[in-house]
């Protein structure tokens, strides 16, 4: 196998390890992915300052996301349906994740439970939050994030409705698989993903099944989620959430300064900075864009997160320059998943510090905590 030097090689090897469907549902943007692209343009057009002779010898990458200790500011995204890119999939992450030292959020619509992952994990780890119609089972999920001991609550709030992904519909990727001739013959070539989905028990809704009055089959539970996302939700909700979960609590999907300030109003913690990795409002605006009107806006009343576009450590810097207090990674970890499972992820987290880590030596910058805005390049 070639060495894998950076996260293109992870996506690449996923590419070739996972059903078209999947690697695609995770790759793939909504609409016409005007905002998946300017996500990673946008970051791609910020330049580094490069600064010599001062001694860099003594380096820190440590940061804290909500008041807990990180080994560095990145914390893996809530991502649905990983255990379909690979068996347990979200055990794998969290494991890879938590023994890293950064936090793991696990998705409302992971095919691993609450309970499981906690049951796999000696540590921690924060739950994403969305808040379906049924209010009472959002209630209940709260309740069992907080019994499986979760250190933070991730409430989403850019999914009232979803966005298209042309390319899911058109490879069948529905709950359960479409079988088409095609579909059988690219599941044929992946053996060994396909022989690890037989034999693990998770390849539900791991969050839902036994918790509804519903059928228990996948399709069942596939339309019940598509029923429940719910365009009635407003700030009222997030004030009701707060006040149901006592722990840390950070807003998801926040891409105007106005709303920014609302969440702070809500009592969130933290906001994350994010378009959903470019997954709903298509002809938004790049995250990287967004970001810093927004930390000028809320950045000295509450923590302001980012994600959308990161795919190495360098975009990790510009994101911290650019004021954002810790990175989430989406894509970046799903790739790494996809292509060797736990240590993928691993592999995907040790890219990421290793480029971090000597792009603050080559911009002169000792602590992550000093990265800012002086640490970009201007044409001045
Ligand atoms: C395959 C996939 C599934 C996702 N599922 C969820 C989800 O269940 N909940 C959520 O809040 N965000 C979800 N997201 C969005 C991520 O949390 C994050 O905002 C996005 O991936 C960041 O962009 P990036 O992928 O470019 O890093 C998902 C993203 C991907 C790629």
């Amino acid at each position: 196998m070639i060495a894998i030097t950076c996260n293109e090689d992870l996506r690449l090897l996923a590419q070739r390890r996972v059903p078209r469907a999947i690697f695609d549902y995770v790759d793939r943007g909504s609409y016409d992915e005007a905002t998946l692209r300017a996500n990673r343009a946008d970051l791609d057009a910020i330049k580094l300052r490069q600064r010599v002779m001062i001694d860099v010898s003594k380096r820190s990458l440590a940061a804290g996301f909500v008041g807990q200790p990180s080994t560095m500011p990145v914390a893996l995204a809530p991502t649905g349906l990983g255990g379909i890119l690979h068996a347990d999939g979200e055990i794998h992450a969290a494991r890879a994740a938590l023994a890293f030292g950064v936090p793991y959020t696990l998705s409302t619509l992971s095919i691993c439970s609450l309970e499981a992952v906690r049951a796999a994990v000696q540590k921690p780890f924060w739950f994403q939050l969305y808040v379906m119609r049924d209010r009472d089972f959002a209630a209940s999920l709260i309740e069992r994030a907080k019994a499986a001991q979760c250190s933070a609550l991730v409430l989403t709030a850019d999914l009232q409705i979803q966005g298209q992904r042309h390319r899911d519909i058109k490879n069948g990727l529905s709950v359960p698989p479409r079988l088409t001739l095609a579909n059988a013959l690219d599941i044929a070539g992946k053996p060994q993903w396909a022989l690890a989905m037989l034999r693990t028990k998770h390849r539900n809704f791991g969050n839902l099944i036994g918790h509804l009055k519903v059928k228990q089959d996948l399709t069942t539970l596939a339309q019940w989620i598509a029923s429940q996302f719910d365009p009635t939700l407003s700030w009222k909700d997030v004030a009701w959430v707060r006040s149901l979960w006592p722990g840390k609590l950070i807003v998801k999907g926040i891409l105007d300064a106005t709303d920014a300030q609302y969440a702070a109003d809500a009592g969130a913690d933290a906001i994350v900075v994010s378009n959903h990795g470019g997954r709903q409002l298509d002809g938004a605006p790049s995250t990287i864009a967004a970001l810093p009107h927004i930390v000028a806006t809320v950045g000295d009343r509450i923590e302001v997160l980012f994600d959308g576009g990161v795919r190495s450590g360098q975009d990790v810097f510009k994101a911290l320059a650019l004021g954002a207090r810790g990175v989430m990674i989406g894509k970046a970890f799903m790739y790494g998943l996809g292509a060797l499972g736990e240590a993928g992820v691993t592999r995907a987290l040790e890219l990421i510090r290793n480029e971090l880590d000597v792009s603050m030596a080559l911009t002169g910058t000792c602590d992550v905590r000093d990265i800012g805005r002086h640490a970009l390049w201007t044409n001045a």
